[in-house]
């Protein structure tokens, strides 16, 4: 079975995650959407939250599946038996620390890293800017899953901003 990884912090899941993610899923037999679990890093969803929302979105694509992980990446890769895994490059800004952690990556574990370059519709979206027009009651619904958008919305609701 070829089984591939995408992993992130999917803090939250943007349109630009599921592209990759639904492209993958054309790829390969499997795909496991690998979800950081960071001690040290609070985010503004916690990672049932985050896995919630992936699972719903990621729903259309029976072939792919959510786990979260602690630790490095190419141990949960060799714990799941895969092989590959699958990063969106947004643009060339993104290459120098992608191209770090795939040579690191293979270096530690024989883990291939292949790049897919995102659509340019989404090429300048992260969940960082997505976060902070949704803080400010700007407009994310073409950015991010309806279930997403709802979530930021209550989010920063509840938070009075
Ligand atoms: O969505 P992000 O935050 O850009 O995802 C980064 C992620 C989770 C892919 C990366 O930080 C990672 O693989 N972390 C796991 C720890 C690890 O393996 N570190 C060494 C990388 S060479």
């Amino acid at each position: 079975m070829r089984r591939a990884v995408c992993p992130g912090s999917f803090d939250p899941v943007t349109n630009g995650h599921l592209d990759i993610i639904g492209r993958t899923t054309r790829l390969y037999d499997e795909v496991i959407v690998a979800v950081l679990v960071n001690e040290s890093k609070k985010g503004l969803f916690t990672i049932e939250e985050r896995l919630e929302m992936l699972r719903e979105v990621i729903a259309p694509y029976p072939n792919a599946r959510i786990e979260s992980f602690r630790g490095l990446l190419v141990d949960f890769c060799r714990a799941q038996q895969a092989t590959v895994v699958v990063k969106g490059l947004r643009a060339v800004s993104d290459f120098d620390y992608e191209l770090q952690m795939a040579q690191m990556n293979m270096g530690l574990a024989g883990v291939e890293t292949l790049f897919m370059p995102t659509n340019p519709q989404h090429s300048f979206l992260s969940s960082s800017l997505v976060k902070d027009v949704a803080k400010w009651g700007g407009d994310v619904s073409a950015h991010v899953p309806e279930v997403v958008a709802q979530r930021l919305a209550e989010r920063f609701k509840a938070s009075g901003r």
